[in-house]
Parts: C-alpha cells; structure tokens; sequence
C-alpha cells in the first residue's frame, strides 16, 4: 500500500515540489526557530547590567578610534586563552553591546577582562605613548584623548537609542545620565544613586585632572570596567544562572 502511494507521488513533479518544501521547511524552521526565541539561548547571569553613562561614551570612544581593529573582546573556551585571559566570555557579558565588540582580529592583547588589571595612571602613559610603559609596543599613542572635553551633551539619545535595541534603561537612569556621568568622575559627588543604578561603578578622576571630563577619563573608566561586572569566584563553572 505504502509502495502505491510513494509512486503517486514520484509520478506527480508538482506534489513531489510541494511536499519536498515542507520536509525541507521543518528542517529549517527546527534551526531557526530558537535563535528568535533570545531568552533561552541567553543565559542570565547575575551582575551584567547596561553600561553607566560615562562608561557608555568610553565605548563610544572605542569604536570611533577603531580600537577593536587590533584588540578582541571574546576570551575563547581554549586552554592557553583562559590561562592567559581569565575565565572564557559568555553571551550575557556581551548582551548590552551594540555592536558588540568581539573583534575579529588581535594585533594586541584581548581586552574582555582589562578592567582592574592595570592603574589609571598606567592608562594615561599608556594612551598618551604606548612604548612610555611598554618599550617594545606597536600601538599608537592617542595623546588628544587627555586634551579633548568628552562631549556628553546627548547622552539622553544615546540610551534611548539602546533602549529601542533592547537595553533595559530606565526612565530614571535616562533622566540621571548627566548627573552620574558627573558623578563617576568626581570622588568628592554624592555617587550613591550612581551606584545603586550602575552597581560596582568606579567611582574615579581617572584621567587625574579634576578640572575637567575629558575623552580620556571615559575611555579609562570603560576599560577598567571591562570583564568586572560577573563574579566568576561566586560559581563553580558549571551554573552560570541567578
Ligand atoms: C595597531 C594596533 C592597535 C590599535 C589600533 C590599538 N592597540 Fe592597544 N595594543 C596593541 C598592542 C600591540 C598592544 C600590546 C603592547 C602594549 O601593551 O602596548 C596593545 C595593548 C593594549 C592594552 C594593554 C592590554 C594588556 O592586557 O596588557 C590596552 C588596555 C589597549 N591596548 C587599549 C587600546 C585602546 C583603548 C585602543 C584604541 C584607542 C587601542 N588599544 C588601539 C595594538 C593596538
């Protein structure tokens, strides 16, 4: 019987066509279907949150200077990399960036997990002339990053424009990001409300003139937040989940 029915079929090009498609179409929908469905294929990890105001235009600042032509952010699951890197990077670490800034290319070092590693002063020699700290360095020096005012005036648009990407800013964080971009630079501010928005912001002068707010603190305050947020300590590598 079955026999019969398959010749039905072989001798009919247009129901072949047809019923062809659908097999085909399960495949694909059984390949597509999930990447739609986000929230499973990220998992949430406790301690990513969208960037502070300032850290924000630091990236900015990173993608105008196309600092990711020579520096990846993506520790890979690769021994010699988590033994050099630190602990591999998860979607989730990536989730607030857009674009995100995984490079494709390392002329130098990964930066996923910089934060913390070096001082701020360490930066500012750093930027200003590479080879001030590292003799042999190939990067060049980006001194105008000290000189130059960081222009926040439309901070506002720029998280409202994450926010229609998916970033989950608040009303009251957009209506703060003037402020706590003040604040971050300012130890002596009043950081409590910067803090409870954007938990584990540092709160530094980090290009060491209080006088102003120059490209160079945001770039700082980027870098040093970069690969900080998740307590890698607090898991035991298997259960990445709140
Ligand atoms: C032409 C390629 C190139 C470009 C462009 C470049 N870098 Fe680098 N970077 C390097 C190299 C090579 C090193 C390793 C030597 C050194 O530390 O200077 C490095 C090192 C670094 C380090 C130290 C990393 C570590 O773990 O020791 C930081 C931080 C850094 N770069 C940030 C930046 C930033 C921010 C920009 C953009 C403003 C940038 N780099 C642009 C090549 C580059």
């Amino acid at each position: 019987m079955s026999k019969f029915n398959h010749a039905i079929i072989e001798k009919n090009s247009i129901l072949l066509l047809v019923l062809s498609l659908v097999v085909v179409a399960i495949g694909g929908l059984v390949e597509i279907v999930p990447t739609f469905l986000i929230k499973t294929t990220i998992e949430d990890v406790k301690g990513m949150r969208p960037y502070s105001p300032l850290e924000l235009k630091g990236r900015d600042i990173y993608i105008r200077e196309g600092c990711y032509l020579c520096h990846s952010q993506m520790v890979r699951s690769l021994r010699s990399e988590v033994e050099r890197y630190g602990h591999y990077s998860l979607a989730a670490e990536s989730m607030y960036d857009h674009p995100f800034q995984w490079g494709s290319k390392r002329t130098g070092p990964d930066l996923a997990r910089v934060g913390g590693k070096y001082s701020d002063e360490w930066h500012r020699l750093h930027m200003e002339n590479p080879r001030q700290v590292v003799p042999e360095s190939v990067m060049p020096g980006y001194p105008f990053l000290a000189r130059t005012p960081l222009d926040y005036r439309h901070i506002e648009d720029d998280m409202k424009a994450l926010i229609v990407t998916g970033v989950p800013y608040t009303d009251e964080e957009v209506a703060n990001a003037k402020a706590d971009l003040e604040a971050q630079v300012n130890p002596d501010a009043d950081t409590e409300g910067l803090t409870k928005r954007y938990p584990k912001a540092v709160v530094r002068d980090f290009d060491g003139d209080p006088k102003k707010i120059s490209e160079l603190d945001a770039l700082v305050a980027y870098l040093q937040m970069l690969g900080t947020l998740v307590d890698f300590n607090a898991y035991d590598g298997a259960d990445f989940n709140q």
